[in-house]
This record gives structure tokens, C-alpha cells and sequence, in this order.
């Protein structure tokens, strides 16, 4: 949700705030803007993604050498070109991710700035810049402004009048400052300093650094110094580019295989009968006095942690699943008894809803265990303990591949809980043996389907509306694949139990709607195909995705082949990311930004 650069260096700055902006374009891309110094401030700013905004650099090139950018994913005002960032005020520009909650009471006491834009950005500015006369300098001004705001910020601020810093601050907001060679560069996510540099400073909640080409000066917000951290940045460029393929989407449902081995990879060992995490930070006793799990995530993640709750719960028979909507749970009057651990599920580890949820809970006194793809991220940094994915950075705003490797984390979760509780080695091989066995299912799925897959997207692109219905393990299927369906197609698109469809989505059927049905050839076979003819009785239209071989009456029928049995509900996953992606190719849509979208919500 927005993204932030900001270089300081001996170099060209608008190169990096152009090369950044682009890696974190993913992050939101209504509008675009960047400023550089030099003498006068150069304020390029455009409606639309940073590719117009590329278009506008090419033609105002300068060799300015210090400056600030910004992608923005709109909260308060239109995607325009007023309300892009930088702001301006006085001789300060300024750009920000997060929510300034008290704008309007701040407004009405900067009486004296002449407000282009309804942003709250613009009003954090003028706040700055309120406090900024000829004997403060900026880091001051800005720390005076941040002591009178609520909400959430990653700011990054230059002054005119002070070209040789960039001040940033961080409160909710991801920020990272990289350290270079005589540069000093800024962002609001690793990705863009790759290939830059390998070492960053991770800013805290409540801190500001003021940064020159040479130094990081860190202090909290009674201006107090901080020791700043030097870390590593662990991730490659190879990760971060589409290699070939005319989609991230199509790029990180292909290299799941891979991912989800680097998810596995020392943790699953079917030959031992081992499957066990090493960040956890519980003991087995610890483990033995769990009783109650709450899942916890947004949008994919929540699916994610949905299914995996059907795996904990076939595992460990004394403890009490539950998955919980992030945004919902963090204000509902929970109860959490005893012996409960929370795990909290987020790709980007930067998701406002969990990580408010993270904090209720640890306020609680219960243990929060994290399932995070995103090295360093905030979420990773506040929880007890718990798992990286390692499934590599997602690009495309719609998540897949994070699924997968999520799904994986937590099931080896539920393994090593139940080890601990003592289950014999014997009823847990399954789940080892077929965690072993997922990426080359996966790898084989894809390089046999994808034809068929695309077939079928073809054959009912020109829908407006469908049900995906799924029974078991296959319910959090559904929704999923319904979610991926309307966030990348613009198809309105539901997921639905399907014991449930004959109280209420029946009466949806007509031309204009299909379905999906999921269909495991299982002891709810039998159910499942009734939910088929329903449809069929009523002249819907129907693609079944089934390992069946038996004949089904349905539109179409994708066939999957697998050895699989408990976690072949991850094969249905991926065909169903596969679909929904041909059938966005097929109606021409942004694939990897779809509109209104942003990969990483970072406000409530
Ligand atoms: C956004 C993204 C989704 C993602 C969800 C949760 O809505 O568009 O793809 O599933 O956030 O994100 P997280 O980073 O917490 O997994």
C-alpha cells in the first residue's frame, strides 16, 4: 500500500526513485511522483502508474542528487495529480504511507497553507513545515509534528533549504533505509534496493533517521540516539524479475514447485519420519500444553490458514481450531483460554488488520506464533516465534504462491504439535509422505494441465458471475479460487460450501452464470455429484475439476491425476489459480495490478 524511495548519494537520484518506484509499483499504482534538489526542486507528478511518470522524466532529466518518490495506492482523496506525493509546503516536500487519523482537527489550525489536495499527506506537511523557521532544522520540525499526529506514517521528508539530508520516521508504516557506497538509500520495501545494496537499517515504530550521503543518524522521538542495526538483505535479483513469462501472476504459479521445496527444505524428511520448524521458540512441553489454536489473516492468508485448520484439527484431537478474520477478530470481545497459541498468517507480513490482531492478542497474554513470507517484515519482527516460508518475494498483487507454502508451514505445524502430544510415527507418515511428495505432484500438474486449463478459461470467460463450491477440504478451496477469480478477472465470483448452495445461490442459476465444482474422488463423492445435478437440473453451466475417473455430466471436466489424498486439495488450488488467470489474460485485464488493488494493506 504506497510505496516510498528516497535516495542521498553521489549519483543520479532520479534514476534509483524510478527503478524503485517501478519494483514497488506493486504496492499501489493510482498515481506516482518524485521530487529531486539541486538549486530548485524539480516536482514531477502524474495520474496513473509510474510509467507516465517515466515518460514525464525522460523529459525533465536532471542531475540532481538528492530526492524523494512515492507510488500511491489512494485512501483519503481520488487517484489526481493533486493528490499525488510529494507534497509540498513551504520549502519542504514530503511523502507518506499510512493514515494520518487526526487530519481534520490539524487542518483547521494550519490556517496559513494554502491546501492544493485532499490528502492527509499534504496536511502531515503543512504541519512540518508549521514548525520549520529559519533556526530549526528539519529533523526538529519534523519530530515536533510527529509528537501531535495519530495514526499510522512511513514518511520520508526533504527541505529546499537543507538539500544535504533526507529525515524519515516510521510508525506502522515498513521502512528501510539502505546503506550504499556514498549513497543512502530509501524504501519502503527491500525489493527496491536490490542490486543497490545488501545492507539495510530496518526502522522502528517510533523512530526517525536523518540520513546524508555518508551517515544514519537514528534517535527516537524525544530525540533521544538510537544505535542503528546493519542487516543483510536477503533477497536476489533473479527473484524479483518475470523471467520470461509475460506475467509475475503466471511466474509464481509456475515456480511453486520450487517455492514450496524451499518451504520444506530441512523441515520435511519422510525417510526420518521428521517434519519439524526451528523458529517456533516452544519447548515440546510447551507444545503438549496447547489446547486452542485461532488462525488468523486476511484475504489469501485467511484461506490459507482455513484449510490448514482442517489439517490441525485431523491431527491433534485435543486442541480446538479456529480461523479468525483479521479485520473482525482484532475488535470482538475474544475470549482466549489457556494453553492457546495464535498463529497469525500474512505473505507480506505488513498487513494492518493481523498485525493489529498480533498486538490485541500478545496484550491478552497469549502466545502468537507467526506464518510470514516476507523476511524482516513488522509482523515478523513482534511475534513470539514461528515460521519464514521462504517462498521467495510475490510480485503480482494477487497472491498464489504464498498459499501453497502457507498451507505447507502450517500442516508441519499440526505435525510437530502432534508429535508432542504423542502420536505414533505411523499416523503421522502420511502427511510427511505427502508434504514430500507436493512439489513434484505440483511440478507434474503443471506441466500437464496448463493446456486444458486454458481451454476451459477460454470456454467461460464471457460469464459474468460464478459459484465455486467445494465440500471438506475443498470449501476453502472454493473460496479461493472465487477470490482469485474476481480480484484478477473482474468476474463477480463466490465460494461456497456446497452442502450450502440449496440455501440460496441456487436461485442464481441462469445463462449468464457458471460454476465450478470441486469434486474429490473421496467418501464424499456421492454428496458432491448431487451437488452437480442440481445445478445441471436447472440448465447451469458447469466446470468440474475432479481426480474422478467415473463419467460426471457437466459442461467441461478438468481431470487431475495424482498419487495425492489429504493434501491433493493443494492441486486444486493450483488449477484454479491457473484458470483464473487465463480467463483475466483472456479478458484482457491488468493481471499483476488489477485496479484497486494493492499487494500489502497497510491501513485499516
Ligand atoms: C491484500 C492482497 C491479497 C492478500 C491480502 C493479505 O488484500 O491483495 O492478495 O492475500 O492482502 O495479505 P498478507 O500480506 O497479509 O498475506
Amino acid at each position: 500500500m504506497c510505496g516510498i524511495v528516497g535516495y542521498i548519494g553521489s549519483k543520479n537520484a532520479q534514476d534509483y526513485l524510478l527503478s524503485g518506484l517501478k519494483r514497488l509499483e506493486y504496492r499501489g499504482y493510482d498515481s506516482a511522483g518524485i521530487v529531486t534538489l539541486n538549486g530548485r526542486p524539480s516536482l514531477l507528478r502524474a495520474k496513473g502508474k509510474v510509467a507516465k511518470l517515466s515518460e514525464m522524466i525522460a523529459s525533465h532529466k536532471t542531475s540532481d542528487k538528492v530526492g524523494i518518490g512515492h507510488t500511491r495506492w489512494a485512501t483519503h482523496g481520488e487517484p489526481s495529480e493533486a493528490n499525488a506525493h510529494p507534497h509540498r509546503a513551504g520549502d519542504i516536500y514530503l511523502v507518506h504511507n499510512g493514515i494520518i487519523e487526526n487530519y481534520k482537527q490539524l487542518k483547521q489550525e494550519l490556517t496559513e497553507h494554502q491546501f492544493d489536495s485532499q490528502t492527509d499527506s499534504e496536511v502531515l506537511a503543512a504541519l512540518i513545515n508549521s514548525f520549520y523557521n529559519n533556526k530549526t532544522k528539519l529533523e526538529d520540525a519534523v519530530t515536533q509534528a510527529l509528537q501531535l499526529v495519530d495514526g499510522t506514517y512511513g514518511i520520508a521528508v526533504v527541505s529546499d533549504r537543507e538539500q544535504d539530508k533526507v529525515v524519515v520516521a516510521r510508525q506502522g508504516s515498513p521502512l528501510l533505509i539502505g546503506v550504499g557506497d556514498d549513497e543512502t538509500l530509501i524504501a519502503s520495501d527491500a525489493s527496491a534496493l536490490i542490486g543497490h545494496t545488501s545492507e539495510a537499517i530496518y526502522l522502528n515504530d517510533g523512530e526517525l533517521a536523518v540520513c546524508t550521503a555518508d551517515s544514519v543518524e537514528l534517535r527516537d522521538l524525544a530525540s533521544q540516539p538510537l544505535s542503528a542495526k546493519v542487516e543483510k538483505i536477503e533477497v536476489d535479483m533473479q527473484a524479483i524479475q518475470k523471467q520470461g513469462y509475460d506475467h509475475f501472476l503466471l511466474k509464481e504459479i509456475m515456480e511453486q514447485p520450487q517455492t514450496l521445496a524451499n518451504t520444506l527444505k530441512g523441515r520435511v524428511k519422510a525417510d526420518q519420519h521428521h517434519a519439524q520448524l526451528g523458529g517456533l521458540n516452544m519447548t515440546d512441553d510447551e507444545l503438549r500444553e496447547v489446547r486452542h489454536v485461532v488462525i488468523i489473516g486476511c484475504g489469501t492468508a485467511l484461506y490459507a490458514g482455513q484449510l490448514a485448520a482442517y489439517y490441525l484439527e485431523r491431527l491433534v484431537d485435543d486442541v480446538t481450531i479456529e480461523v479468525q478474520i483479521a479485520s473482525e477478530y482484532r475488535y470482538r470481545s475474544f475470549n482466549l483460554p489457556e494453553n492457546s497459541v495464535a498463529l497469525v498468517v500474512s505473505q507480506s507480513g505488513e498487513t494492518a488488520d493481523t498485525l493489529a490482531c498480533l498486538r490485541e492478542i500478545k496484550n491478552r497474554g497469549a502466545r502468537v506464533l507467526g506464518v510470514i513470507n516476507a523476511v524482516g517484515s513488522t509482523i515478523a519482527r513482534e511475534v513470539d516465534g514461528g515460521v519464514y516460508v521462504h517462498a521467495g518475494p510475490e510480485i503480482s498483487v494477487a497472491s498464489t504462491k504464498a498459499f501453497t507454502s502457507q498451507v505447507a508451514a502450517m500442516t508441519i505445524f499440526g505435525l510437530q504439535l502432534a508429535r508432542a502430544k504423542g502420536a505414533s510415527l505411523m499416523e503421522l507418515d502420511k502427511y510427511i509422505d505427502e508434504l514430500e511428495a507436493l512439489p513434484g505432484e505440483i511440478k507434474a500438474l503443471l506441466e500437464k494441465i496448463t493446456p486444458e486449463v486454458e481451454q476451459a478459461a477460454n470456454k467461460f470467460t464471457d460469464y459474468n458471475d460464478a459459484l465455486y463450491i467445494g465440500r471438506d477440504t475443498l470449501f476453502p478451496v472454493a473460496l479461493e479460487g472465487a477470490l482469485k477469480l474476481k480480484e484478477i478477472s473482474y468476474i463477480h465470483a463466490e465460494g461456497y460450501a456446497m452442502g450450502e448452495l440449496k440455501h440460496g445461490p441456487i436461485a442464481l442459476v441462469d445463462d449468464s452464470f457458471f460454476e465450478v465444482a470441486l469434486i474429490q474422488d473421496n467418501w464424499l463423492f456421492d454428496k458432491s455429484i448431487s451437488g452437480v445435478q442440481e445445478v445441471n437440473a436447472r440448465g447451469g453451466h458447469i466446470l468440474v475439476v475432479t481426480n474422478s475417473t467415473e463419467p460426471i455430466e457437466a459442461e467441461m471436466v478438468i481431470r487431475l491425476d495424482s498419487k495425492l489424498d489429504v493434501l491433493l486439495p493443494m492441486l486444486f488450488n493450483v488449477v484454479l489459480q491457473l484458470f483464473a488467470y487465463y480467463v483475466a489474460v483472456s479478458r484482457g485485464t491488468d493481471v499483476d495490478q488489477p485496479r484497486n488493488l494493492a499487494k500489502s494493506v497497510t491501513v485499516e
